[in-house]
């Protein structure tokens, strides 16, 4: 990688930043991180780029899911557990029922910074630094809470380092066996009538898992049975905390973003000579990039062309968050455009962050239909310009949460404020993220038998 280095950056315009005040307890915290153990190992993320360029191929599908914002108050081993457990179930039904292998990159262990529309916020005439995640300052709103504390990243670190150690427990100790999917669906998802679909073909899986086990195929020979991989991602908004935690692998001597498998970069942050594109351009991951309404298609092939000048598959995903009623017209040049010029890329679906609305009650929110438009938009235009749909990208969380409005549990404006615990933008809950994948499931089937 020509004229990078990890702190090549810092010589780059650069937006959604905090302003510290102390920034000799920066200094000390960012030198204290770059000691500390990495997340992951480099191996692992080179066999997520390896996933990813299957899908790039047409041959698997991404599954990206999780918070919008991992918060250090609901950090506990339930809310973790039900986000692994509601990503499994996902995944089970898209590739059971879509007969795809399913790569499974989590929102999460690490997922902290939050880009902003606005630098400050006011109530009752009292303005105030905005929140931007619990990696920088505090939602509460007070002058102590909201100015940004650099002993933060170590919270942040340490709470990745705990839910990522909590995470592979999870893949490989047991939980994640496909002999279990009857038990990930509990609680309020198995009563509603995803639940009882998933339930039926739970019965499937069992039955398709005792012949092959009839046939000599079981868990001792083929651990995939017992065991899953499940990437970690977040936004690389915050590059004090993502630098820190870079290091140069021994065995390739390339540089790897160890705080997370998968990075990906935001829509307000993709500025081609900007200090985001710059840090992300030199490191090995995978990377994401959202694709919003004002991306041009000459500029998205300047920034892949940054981004993945050898245009290795795998390398990059395309996000693309252009709103249900803007995709089927804004998507196609875009499409288009890096069909033509040959850039090899995985186009996903982030249906979320194009559709926020504001309730009349005041919330912030999302609703699952036009969730779905924005989704089946994605899936058509690609059937159109003969491109491959390759993954999603969600909001979501394993709680029972009511954030979006919609679903098999009609969740009304008026219900929001019944369990409305984002820290920043709304989650589908487990019962809305199963009814997707279904439809999902139904999709690439259709595709396939195509
Ligand atoms: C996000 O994914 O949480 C986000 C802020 O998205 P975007 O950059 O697409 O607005
Ligand atoms: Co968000």
């Amino acid at each position: 990688m020509q004229n990078w280095t990890p702190d090549s950056w810092q010589s780059m315009p650069i937006l959604q930043q905090p302003e510290y005040q102390d920034t000799a307890a920066l200094k000390r915290v960012e030198q204290k991180l770059a000691e500390l153990p990495p997340l992951v190992f480099a191996g692992e993320v080179r066999s997520l780029h390896q996933q990813l360029a299957e899908v790039s191929a047409g041959r698997a599908f991404l599954l990206q899911g999780g918070d919008c914002a991992e918060s250090f108050a609901e950090f506990n081993a339930t809310n973790i557990r039900d986000t692994f457990q509601a990503m499994m179930q996902m995944a089970v039904v898209m590739t059971f029922a879509g007969s795809c292998p399913v790569v499974k990159v989590a929102r999460i262990a690490g997922q902290y910074a939050k880009p902003r529309s606005a630098g400050t916020e006011t109530i009752d005439g009292v303005e105030l630094p905005s929140y931007r995640g619990d990696i920088i300052n505090d939602i509460e709103f007070t002058a102590e809470a909201r100015t940004p504390d650099p002993e933060r990243l170590i919270h942040a670190y340490n709470q990745a380092t705990s839910t990522l150690n909590l995470l592979r427990a999870f893949a490989q100790g047991g939980f994640a066996d496909l002999h279990k999917v009857h038990q990930w669906n509990r609680g309020f998802v198995a009563k509603s009538p995803q639940g009882e679909k998933y339930q039926h073909l739970a019965k499937q899986i069992d039955d398709a898992l005792a012949f092959m086990e009839a046939c000599g195929i079981r868990s001792t020979n083929v651990p995939q049975l017992k065991e899953t991989q499940l990437f970690t991602s977040h936004e690389a908004l915050l590059l004090n905390y993502e630098q820190a935690l870079t290091r140069r692998d021994s065995i390739t001597e390339h540089w790897y973003n160890c705080s997370a498998h998968m990075l990906w970069i935001g829509d307000r942050t993709r500025q081609l000579d900007g200090a985001h594109v710059e840090f992300l351009r030199g490191v090995e991951n995978p990377i994401g990039m959202k694709v919003g309404p004002t991306m041009k298609p000459d500029e998205l092939i300047e920034i892949i062309d940054t981004l993945n000048p050898q245009n290795l598959p795998g390398r990059l995903t395309l996000i693309s968050r252009m709103g249900a009623d803007n995709i089927t017209e804004m998507l196609p040049p875009l499409v288009r455009k890096v069909k033509e010029e040959g850039r090899n890329v995985v186009w996903s679906s982030d249906p979320m962050h194009g559709n926020t609305i504001k309730a009349s009650s005041g919330y912030k929110t999302r609703s699952v239909e036009s969730i779905l438009k924005e989704m089946k938009g994605f899936f058509e235009v690609h059937r159109a310009e003969g491109t491959y749909a390759g993954g999603v990208h969600f909001e979501m969380t394993g709680q029972n949460v009511t954030e979006c409005i919609g679903g098999a549990y009609q969740i009304t404006e008026e219900g929001l404020g019944d369990r409305y615990h984002t820290h920043c933008d709304p989650r589908l809950n487990a019962d809305q993220a199963l009814e997707l994948a279904f439809l999902i499931a139904d999709t690439l089937k259709q595709a396939r038998g195509r």
